[in-house]
């Protein structure tokens, strides 16, 4: 190779390096041959992986014959694009794309074909995050203001009882003081739930595995018949700078609905990966941690799909409701943010929590 040859393909090697566009090499049988760093990232898979793997398992469409296609642009020498794909991810996500594929036939080797791939969901998902977090503010000020004003009078009533109580002739009357003062306190508990944590965070290096092994431990106690609870943990993940106790708080919440919903014969995962540079809510990051808490149990009834991150909202008749609300204004505390997908066999909750600390 010449040095001006060995130059340019260094230039070329770093523009597609740094393009923010997800870029593969297929070969003619169909075989990826390369993909860019962007690739890798969409995908969160490392080359390494996926290099020489068929095209039909590096783009999985449940509704467009993706091989067809790309045999008939490689035959006809067309380029094509194709809008809003949507791609079945290795890790079990969806993401939507535009696709365009360009055959490249160079003098007599074999022909290749080029797909660049632009991720479209990422903009509605981020429109959709910003909705829901000045959506969970608004609730939070709300419930906070409504749960002030309902202490402070239950307080009055629970002293009152209290004296009454003692100034009872017949013993037989406490009963009802009882009742009332019984009351009073479960609403106290329930007021003190929807305020929410009512000390300073406190703030330190924390590890995501010690807490998350935390909660498991809690789980696993409290279902001693199961589910199973499975881990896959990225070793590699740096330290965060947060409330340990709310993390625990917030993912507690979620794995016991999931340990729930999967019941004794069921099984729950819990995942950690970094994603580079994402955007939660309007805020991009350079790294950002995600924990997926999945089940397989029925899934959220469809009549509550939208709202579970509302207060009062459940679908068990016992369910206060409190659980994921909680748990979502922790994580936000955080700068994060909790999302969920849920179909009946594959519940996901991802945890997103940003992992450069926060200098606001
Ligand atoms: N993994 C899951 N699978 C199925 N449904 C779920 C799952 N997680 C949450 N849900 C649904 O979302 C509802 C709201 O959950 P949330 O934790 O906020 O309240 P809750 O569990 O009903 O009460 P609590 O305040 O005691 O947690 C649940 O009642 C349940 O119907
Ligand atoms: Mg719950």
């Amino acid at each position: 190779m010449t040095k001006t040859t060995a130059a340019k393909c260094l230039l070329e090697q770093r523009v597609l390096d740094h393009l923010n566009t997800a870029v593969m090499l297929f070969g003619a049988d169909l075989c990826l041959k390369y993909l860019n760093p962007a690739a890798e990232m969409l995908f969160q898979v490392s080359a390494r992986h996926v290099v020489g793997l068929n095209a039909s398992d590096v783009l999985p469409c449940p509704d467009t014959h993706v091989e067809r296609r790309l045999k008939e642009a490689l035959h006809s020498r067309h380029p094509f694009t194709e809008r809003e794909l949507n791609i079945n991810v290795l890790d079990g996500r969806t993401m939507t794309v535009n696709c365009t594929v360009l055959p490249l036939h160079h003098f007599d080797a074999a022909p290749e074909l080029l797909v660049e791939l632009h991720q479209v969901d990422r903009q509605l998902r981020i429109t959709r995050e910003e909705h829901l977090l000045s959506q969970h503010q608004a609730t939070q000020a709300l419930i906070r203001g409504l749960a002030h004003e309902i202490k402070n009078p239950l307080g009055g009533l629970r002293g009152a009882a209290q004296l009454l109580e003692r100034e009872l002739p017949d013993p037989g009357l406490r009963e009802y003081t009882r009742i009332i003062i019984d009351e009073a306190d479960r609403l106290q508990g329930l007021m003190n739930r929807m305020i929410g944590p009512n000390r300073m965070p406190s703030r330190g290096r924390v590890n995501i595995h010690g807490v998350l092994e935390h909660v498991r431990g809690l789980i696993l106690a409290e279902y001693p018949a199961g589910p199973r609870v499975l881990r896959d943990y990225d070793p590699s993940i740096p330290d965060l700078e947060a409330d340990q106790d709310r993390l625990i708080q917030a993912f507690l919440n979620i794995a016991r609905n999931a340990a729930a919903a999967a019941g004794p014969a069921g099984t729950v995962q819990i995942r950690t990966r970094v994603l580079r540079q994402f955007t939660i809510g309007n805020k991009r990051h350079r790294l950002v941690l995600r924990t997926d808490l999945c089940d397989n149990g029925p899934g959220i009834p469809d009549d509550i799909k939208d709202q579970i991150f509302f207060p009062m909202v459940s679908g068990h008749p016992g369910g206060t409701g409190l659980g994921l609300p909680i748990a979502q204004e922790l994580i936000n505390q955080h700068g994060g943010l909790i999302e969920c997908e849920s179909r009946p066999g594959d519940t996901r909750f991802y945890v997103y929590l940003p992992l450069e600390p926060d200098h606001e």
